[in-house]
């Protein structure tokens, strides 16, 4: 089957998991197979294609925009973007979701509750946060815009990360972007039975 192109864009709160699920998600795709597909990450982004960018609105806007810019040319050539940012911003993503098409784009909602992501603090930015040592921090001293209609809404407050990860996977499947697996080969009761039946007749059950 040839692949369609499109966007999955995860969006949510720093620390929230959308790194590790869109991580996740690309090995599954890799693994299947799917030869096209490439991440951008914002962690990885500001190092690069958004370079020298902070986080005001405008910034983040600006960031938000280049990212969405890269996964339209992808997607509009059969490749899979898998793009991880915060993108606190509700217009933003809109306008990428206008961009790239509805019918290329989908939104994961990856939502944790402040009180989960400050007991997490992996990269400690929390707690710099919460002292007031960074300004403008999403979720503590800056806007989140949650998408009011995600296409997938996990949430790794009450989930665990294969959760979540199967419901991505089986949104993409149920919408044909990609192929499920096929069926494991196994064998019917009656099967299984006649199996037992001949294993036992020869003394090994
Ligand atoms: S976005 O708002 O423009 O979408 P992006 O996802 O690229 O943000 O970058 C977020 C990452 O930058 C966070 O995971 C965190 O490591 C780091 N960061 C540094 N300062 C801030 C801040 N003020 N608010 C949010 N994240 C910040």
């Amino acid at each position: 089957m040839s692949q369609k192109g499109f966007t999955l864009w995860f969006t949510g709160l720093s620390g929230a998991g959308k790194t590790t699920l869109a991580d996740r998600v690309y090995d599954e795709l890799k693994e299947r197979r799917v030869l096209k597909v490439e991440k951008l990450d914002g962690d990885v982004v500001r190092t690069n294609l958004s370079k020298g960018l902070g986080f005001s609105k405008e910034d983040r806007d600006t960031n938000i925009r280049r990212i969405g810019f890269v996964c339209d040319l992808l997607s509009r050539n059969d490749v899979i973007a898998i793009a991880s940012a915060i993108s606190p911003y509700r217009a933003v993503r809109d306008e990428n979701r206008a961009l790239i098409g509805s019918d290329r784009f989908v939104e994961v909602y990856v939502e944790a509750t402040l009180d989960t992501l400050v007991q997490r603090d992996v990269k400690g930015l929390y707690k710099k946060a919460l002292a007031g040592e960074i300004k403008e921090f999403t979720g503590v001293s800056d806007p989140y815009e949650a998408p009011l209609h995600p296409e997938v809404h996990v949430n790794s407050s009450t989930e665990t990360i294969d959760e979540s990860f199967d419901a991505i996977i089986g949104y993409l499947e149920a919408r044909g972007l990609i192929e499920p697996l096929p069926e494991q080969a196994g064998y019917s009761a009656a099967e299984e039975q006649a199996v037992s039946a001949h294993l036992e007749a020869l003394g090994y059950l």
